[in-house]
């Protein structure tokens, strides 16, 4: 029980450098625990992105420790990283990368079910196919068809899909819906509302958009130059931020919904 109340993925004083260069990462902390949305937020070469290898087991820090179901995260550790890779899940920015143009929708859907070992024969990942295209409001005819037959918040629900399909506890979401139009962002926001609160998946959205923050974020953490300069509720820094920093990027955003 106490591992289950606790969180499932964290950062402990976290030091990070790619190979022999600068520090990138310093001293950073930070907890994703069920069923909460977590913002990371801070200009171009914060190390948004940096948190998130660690966090996905694609690289190690070189000070303090990633935590793993309250263990430490060891990359050398097949079992506990087999077990990783189908806990956690990432979504990209760009969904005409994250699938492969080849495969039908259907395919990708399913692939992270067999290579992952969740479910073992065909009937089984078709049937998983379905609910999930349904969970994400797609029709279920969509799986025998190829990605180029959708528009990119298609696509990005189709990488949503995929994503949830091992029944991941995690998701990390690095700018989900940058590369998207207006009009259909605010759509794909809600789906990932929606799927973190029912399904009591803990998420970390990286987005430099506050206004996506404010709307799908309990609490938000603000990274500048690889450190932590403000962490806590999301209301709070955006009305009353401690930090000078967080008041610049609240300010740089013309006008948030109350
Ligand atoms: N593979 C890499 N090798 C060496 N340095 C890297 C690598 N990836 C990122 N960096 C450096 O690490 C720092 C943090 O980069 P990171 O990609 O984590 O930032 P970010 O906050 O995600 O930025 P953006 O908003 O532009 O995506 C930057 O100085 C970047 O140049
Ligand atoms: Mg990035």
């Amino acid at each position: 029980m106490t591992a289950d109340a606790g969180p499932v993925l964290a950062l402990e004083h976290v030091d990070f450098a790619y190979g022999r260069g600068p520090g990138v990462l310093h001293d950073v902390s930070l907890s994703l625990v069920p069923g909460a949305t977590v913002g990371l937020v801070g200009e171009s070469g914060a190390g948004k992105t940096s948190v998130l290898r660690l966090l996905l087991g694609l690289a190690a820090p070189t000070g303090g420790r990633a935590l793993f179901e309250g263990a430490p995260l060891r990359l050398a550790d097949r079992r506990q990283m087999r077990s990783l890779r189908r806990t956690v899940q990432p979504v990209y920015q760009d969904p005409f990368a994250s699938l492969d143009p080849r495969m039908t929708v259907g395919q990708s859907i399913a692939e992270p079910l067999r290579s992952l070992g969740v479910v073992g024969d065909r009937a089984g990942a078709r049937q998983r196919v379905l609910e999930l295209l349904t969970a994400v409001d797609l029709d279920p005819e969509s799986a025998d068809r190829y990605p180029d037959a959708f528009s990119g918040g298609q696509r990005q629900r189709i990488a949503i899909a995929r994503a949830l399909a091992p029944r991941p506890r995690v998701l990390l979401a690095d700018e989900p819906v940058s590369a998207l139009d207006t009009s259909v962002r605010m759509h794909v926001i809600e789906l990932f509302q929606r799927l973190a609160s029912e399904q009591g998946i803990a998420m970390l959205l990286v987005s430099h958009d506050l206004t996506i923050v404010s709307a799908l974020c309990e609490r938000m953490t603000v990274l500048q130059h690889g450190r932590v300069v403000e962490e806590g509720p999301t209301p709070r820094l955006l009305t009353s931020p401690s930090e000078e920093y967080t008041a610049q990027l609240v300010a740089s955003v013309p006008r948030l919904p109350a």
